[in-house]
This record gives C-alpha cells, sequence and structure tokens, in this order.
C-alpha cells in the first residue's frame, strides 16, 4: 500500500524594510540594549511602516515560496494562514492572501495558535493532504505585532516584531518521494486554564477593540521550558528518533535562553540550532517558517535533512513537529 506524505517543495519569507534596533527602541522605552541581550538575545525586529498589513507580508512570502517551488497560483488548492494579528476582523487573512496572489481555486482559511500557529497550520494541512482533500497547501505564518504592543510596558514591547515565513507542501506518494522525505509527525496540546499569563487583552466579543499583548514573562518562560523539552522528547521517542539523528532544531524563536535551555536537555551541537532571534526578535507564528527559510538559503538546510520544530505560544498552546525536509 503507498502511503502520502506532505513534503515541502518552496519556502519564502518577508521582513518589513524598517528595522527597529535595540538602541532605537531605547530612546522611546525605558530600557538598554544589554538587558534586551542579556535577557532575551534580541538585537532588533522589524516593523512596518504605515498601511502594510498581516496579509500584505504573507503574500509576498508565498510569492517567494510558489517561484522557488516553480508553481502557479492556480496550482495551489489550499491557503493556511496562521496569525493573531490579522488584517480584520473577518474575512479571514487568508482569503486576503489569495486575492492578493491570484488564486481563484483553493479553500483559504486562519487559523489561531498565537505563537505556536504555524504548527497547527502545519498539522492540519498534513491532514487535508494526507486525507486526499488538497494537493497542495500554502501554509503561511504571517504577523504584525507591533501594532499589539503596549509601548509603555517594556516587559513585552521590546520583544516582539513583525514578518512572514511561508512553505509550500504537495502530498507526494512513495513513487515520487522514494526517500521518506515530508511531515513526520506533529505533537500538540493547549492548557486554557492559563489565559492570564500571556493573552492580548481585547476582542470583538469583549471590548470590541484588538486590545494589547500581556505576559507574565517568568511563568511563560517556566511553561516554555518545561512544555517544549517534553513535547521535544514525546516526538522523538513516538517516532523512534534520537537528538543525535537530527540535523536541525529549529525552533519558535522567543528568547535565546529557551532555545539554549531546549538544546542543552537535548543535549545537540550548537550547531545543529537555527536562531534568528537577534535579527528578527519574536514573530510569533512567523517564526519557525522565517527561520527555516532563512537557514535554506543561507545554505545550511538541505533536502533529507531532519527537522524538529517547537513552539509555545498564548493559550497556553504548544507542541513539536519532527519532519524531513
Ligand atoms: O512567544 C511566546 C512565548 N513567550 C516567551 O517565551 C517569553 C518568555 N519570557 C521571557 O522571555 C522572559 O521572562 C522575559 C524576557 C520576558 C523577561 O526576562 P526575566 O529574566 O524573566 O526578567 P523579569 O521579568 O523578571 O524582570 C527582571 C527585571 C525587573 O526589574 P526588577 O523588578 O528586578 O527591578 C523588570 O522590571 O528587569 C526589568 N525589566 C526591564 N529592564 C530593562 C523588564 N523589562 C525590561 C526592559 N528593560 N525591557
Amino acid at each position: 500500500m503507498t502511503s502520502l506524505k506532505s513534503v515541502i517543495i518552496g519556502t519564502g519569507s518577508y521582513l518589513p524594510e524598517n528595522i527597529v534596533t535595540n538602541e532605537k527602541l531605547a530612546e522611546t522605552v525605558d530600557t538598554s540594549h544589554d538587558w534586551i541581550v542579556e535577557r532575551t538575545g534580541i538585537h532588533q525586529r522589524h516593523f512596518v511602516t504605515e498601511g502594510q498589513t498581516t496579509s500584505d507580508l504573507a503574500a509576498e512570502a508565498a510569492k517567494e515560496a510558489m517561484e522557488i517551488a516553480n508553481l502557479k497560483p492556480n496550482d495551489i488548492d489550499l491557503i493556511i494562514v496562521a496569525t493573531a494579528s490579522p488584517d480584520y476582523t473577518f474575512p479571514s487573512c487568508a482569503t486576503r492572501v489569495q486575492h492578493k496572489i491570484g488564486n481563484t481555486n483553493g479553500l483559504a482559511f486562519d487559523v489561531a495558535g498565537a505563537c505556536a500557529g504555524y504548527l497547527v497550520a502545519l498539522n492540519v494541512a498534513d491532514s487535508f493532504l494526507r486525507l486526499k482533500k488538497a494537493k497542495r497547501a500554502l501554509v503561511i505564518g504571517s504577523e504584525v505585532f507591533s501594532k499589539l504592543l503596549d509601548m509603555s510596558d517594556r516587559s513585552t514591547c521590546v520583544l516582539f516584531g513583525d514578518g512572514a515565513g511561508a512553505v509550500i507542501l504537495e502530498a507526494q506518494d512513495d513513487s515520487q518521494n522514494p526517500n521518506g522525505r515530508g511531515l513526520i509527525g506533529v505533537d500538540m496540546q493547549s492548557d486554557g486554564s492559563t489565559f492570564n499569563i500571556l493573552h492580548a487583552d481585547g476582542g470583538p466579543s469583549t471590548t470590541g477593540k484588538t486590545g494589547k499583548i500581556r505576559m507574565v514573562g517568568k511563568e511563560v518562560f517556566k511553561h516554555a521550558v518545561t512544555k517544549l523539552t517534553a513535547s521535544a522528547e514525546s516526538t522523538l521517542k513516538k517516532y523512534n528518533v534520537s537528538p543525535e539523528d537530527l540535523d536541525w532544531l529549529i525552533p519558535h524563536q522567543a528568547n535565546i535562553r529557551i532555545i539554549e535551555g531546549m538544546r542543552r536537555k537535548l543535549k545537540l551541537d550548537e550547531d545543529k540550532v537555527i536562531v534568528t532571534v537577534p535579527k528578527h526578535a519574536n514573530t510569533s507564528a512567523a517564526s519557525i517558517p522565517l527561520a527555516l527559510h532563512d537557514a535554506v538559503m543561507a545554505g545550511k538546510i538541505k533536502k533529507g535533512d531532519l527537522i524538529l520544530h517547537e513552539a509555545i505560544g498564548g493559550g497556553l498552546i504548544w507542541g513539536s513537529a519532527l519532519l524531513r525536509f
């Protein structure tokens, strides 16, 4: 019996041109470059300029991924955007992207998984592809978190940035895919009782406004290290993979100390971890596909490499994904 796998056939990304360094932030926020670097590893972030929206960033990332995969817009029949900062309450950001890239023959919708949204989108796309409900899926993480920042709250406003990352997944059977490339598995969980430690304090049915990010950083940090380690270990065990077998860890890029904690727990060499948090900051759902594309373009990640992703976000929602690129 042949089995279908969801194989990544293209990646893309987009970052707004406007780079905001820690020094620049420190001109208006009571903070310093040294504090931000020491506590988070962040050196700079990209912020949109007036008029640039989440779907604009997503569409640019999508176009690059389509170009690399050598596809036309209508070769895609599923578009999923993971975002916590959509252009509008409705319609979905994904339908805006669909129109902007000129796709007229697919289903487009958003998923809400905050900083873990890309893994949720990957999981959903994989189900569609393997159940033959779609043939090619464009999966995008795109965020304009700068609009959700309370610039008077120095404990959160220095942490986030804007950007988008995209992948195109194609359903391939064993004959097209003799080397077993593709998504191997995604392990995810959520716990709604932790709402208070990470959320945006508004929405259509509460305040009628978007709200701003509120986070109890220390609490989120503790959950991140324990939950991400447990998820990574359980995914590796489930698929009978040992950490030494991994070519790369591409984690959610929230804080270098969380990434470093994970790396040590998994006993991975430093040069097996893709780190973009210094230049992108935390771009929420965009951070993993942005880091993936960055590493592919740098010639680090090659076809056939075994990759582990992990992410945690407001919900809390967290998990990991194992794939052969
Ligand atoms: O993507 C979703 C997942 N999110 C995360 O993973 C974030 C997880 N949390 C974190 O990354 C860290 O908790 C932070 C980076 C947010 C904060 O680091 P921390 O080591 O937990 O610092 P803290 O909140 O305990 O603050 C330490 C001190 C405080 O001053 P006092 O009370 O010791 O005098 C803060 O007021 O640092 C102060 N502080 C700052 N100082 C300069 C907080 N923010 C700043 C700032 N600049 N931006």
